[in-house]
């Protein structure tokens, strides 16, 4: 009897990794995904998800040394949230904790694992110290190594005790071991193209901005999903949901066994990357689903615009963005992402009309809109993400609908050290702050060895400081924590090139400042 289910068995965990060409590349895109598998096959043994390829520039290869301009590592998949801490036979990994442990126990011959779990708790004892202090502070545990090896292997790893531990994040892989989709692209110059209704009957005296849309890949978006950081890889999971909207619909499920809306809901306050998120999802799709859908766009409409003015005219307008929205989506070759900013002024809208403030056809307008959401969801292209800075006021209309909800909160200080310490790198880059290495990401922390080397230790201290920072600027948002290098600079610092010190003492004295301001605030207010 042959089984109802396609037999495709078992496959290797997939790597995805995004390679952007240049802009004068016209080589096919298949010829250049085959360049870079051989590239990345030939240079890598083992290869570490969330990593930047930076070695191209050596390559060997004629066509990618001319025509490559990054490589990113992204997620891997099929090895899904579910199953990605549990031991699994066929991957090895590389870097994980337990070959690194191992592998230290073998080389010093003691168990590291009571000595970390020692340092951890000290760490804790330190988080709520927001003094600026240096690394050599630090006072050791006594154990049986050689004495010279100690001073220097020991004081490192107790330094990196009082860091977070972050293992979590260094997942590689042998590469021969994952299966590479290598997804290339360029970017379209193209910016984003505002949208207006007009009525054509002079009724109004200005047209309304409706939305923004996009051709995606675009180099507007380039780096805006890269440049977010939340905790539990929350972007990861939103890929994943796609992944499995355009599985079931390929598979043909049947949709009233088993329901999905095509909706995400995105909540929580402002400032916390809700609309980034939407942005560079969209864009990431652009380039992961170039092989399935020739184009993908972005139609970003603006609630605020559309419920705020002339709200009678809105039910009108609504059907305008609509038709064409089913314009770009009745191309199947087309993947189709609707952003609804800030539902929460739908939500205001419709309750103002049930008091009776607003024109009584209100309700009625909202109701087209949500109409429209649910014809949509029997499209196989698109995806409809919604955002609300206010949980509490969100239509409960969008909360059914979402297939997803996530709340996204202000960054924990692990969080924070990352964005930060992007930031900071960023001004290194520009020359702003001069530093011979950039400030280590978390990740990368436990690579870094102060064995008989001065300049690892002062780059150990360094990061102790920005750790400091991060729990003082906790309660932030991420908006606020990207703009606190430019009011240091501003408020502290003035020269065209600092020192990383001066900077990270400059910050500490900003993030200090803005808390106090926000403690006033608060305050005020109540
Ligand atoms: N989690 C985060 N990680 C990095 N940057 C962030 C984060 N949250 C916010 N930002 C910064 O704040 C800016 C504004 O975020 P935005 O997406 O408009 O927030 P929201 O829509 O939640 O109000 C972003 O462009 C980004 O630079
Ligand atoms: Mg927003």
């Amino acid at each position: 009897m042959t089984s109802p289910f396609p037999q495709t068995g078992p496959r290797p965990p997939v790597l995805h990794v995004e390679a952007r060409l240049a802009p004068q590349c016209s080589v096919r895109y298949e010829i250049m995904r085959d360049h870079i598998r051989a590239f990345l096959i030939s240079t890598m043994t083992s290869i570490t998800c969330f990593q930047t390829v930076d070695t191209m520039r050596q390559s060997e290869d004629e066509l990618v040394r001319t025509f490559v301009e990054h490589v990113r590592i992204g997620e891997c998949s099929g090895y899904g949230s579910i199953l990605r801490d549990r031991p699994t036979n066929n991957i090895s990994r590389a870097g994980s904790i337990e070959a690194r442990r191992e592998r230290d126990v073998r080389k010093s011959g003691i168990d590291r694992r009571d000595d970390r779990d020692k340092r951890k708790t000290s760490s804790y004892n330190t988080a709520a110290d927001t003094t600026m202090s240096s690394s050599s502070q630090q006072h050791h545990d006594d154990d049986d190594v050689d004495p010279e090896q100690k001073t220097g292997q020991e004081s490192t790893n107790n330094v990196r005790g009082q860091l977070w531990d972050d293992e979590e994040n260094a997942r590689s892989f042998v590469t021969r071991d994952v299966e590479l989709s290598i997804h290339v692209y360029q970017l379209q110059r193209q910016g984003a193209v505002e949208e207006y209704g007009d009525f054509g009957s002079g009724d109004m005296d200005e047209p309304v901005m409706m939305a923004h849309h996009w051709t995606l890949p675009c180099e507007e978006l380039e780096g805006v999903w890269d440049s977010l950081v939340f905790e539990d890889r929350l972007e990861v999971k939103l890929l994943e949901y796609v992944y499995t909207t355009i599985l079931f619909s390929d598979r043909n499920v049947n949709p009233h066994l088993v329901s999905w809306n095509r909706v995400v809901l995105l909540h929580g306050p402002p400032g916390t990357g809700k609309t980034s998120l939407c942005r560079g999802l969209a864009q990431t799709l652009g380039i992961r689903l170039s092989r399935r859908f020739h184009f993908t766009k972005l139609l970003e409409i603006n609630c605020h615009s559309l419920f705020s003015k002339w709200f009678s005219e809105s039910g009108k307008l609504v059907h305008r963005m609509f038709d064409q929205i089913w314009r770009m989506v009745d191309d199947d070759d087309t993947f189709v992402c609707v952003l609804i900013d800030e539902v929460e002024s739908l939500a205001a809208a419709r309750k103002a009309a049930l008091s009776g403030n607003e024109p009584s056809d209100s309700i009625r307008v909202v109701n087209a809109l949500l109409t429209q959401i649910d014809r949509l969801k029997r499209r196989k292209n698109v995806l409809v993400l919604t955002t609300s800075n206010i949980t509490e006021a969100i239509d409960i209309a969008f909360i059914d609908r979402a297939d997803i909800k996530m709340y996204i909160g202000l960054p924990p200080p692990k969080a924070i050290y990352t964005i930060l310490c992007s930031s900071l790198n960023e001004l290194g880059r520009a020359g702003i702050i001069h530093a011979k290495h950039p400030l280590p990401e978390r990740k990368d922390i436990w690579s870094i060895s102060t064995y008989n080397n001065p300049e690892n230790a002062l780059l150990i201290s360094q990061v102790m400081d920005l750790q400091r920072i991060s729990e003082l600027a906790q309660g932030m948002s991420g908006r606020a924590m990207r703009k606190l290098p430019f009011l240091a600079h501003a408020n502290h610092l003035q020269v065209s090139v600092s020192t990383m010190d001066a900077f990270l003492t400059a910050l500490f004295l900003t993030v200090q400042e803005e808390q106090e301001c926000n403690a006033q605030l608060k305050e005020e207010r109540s």
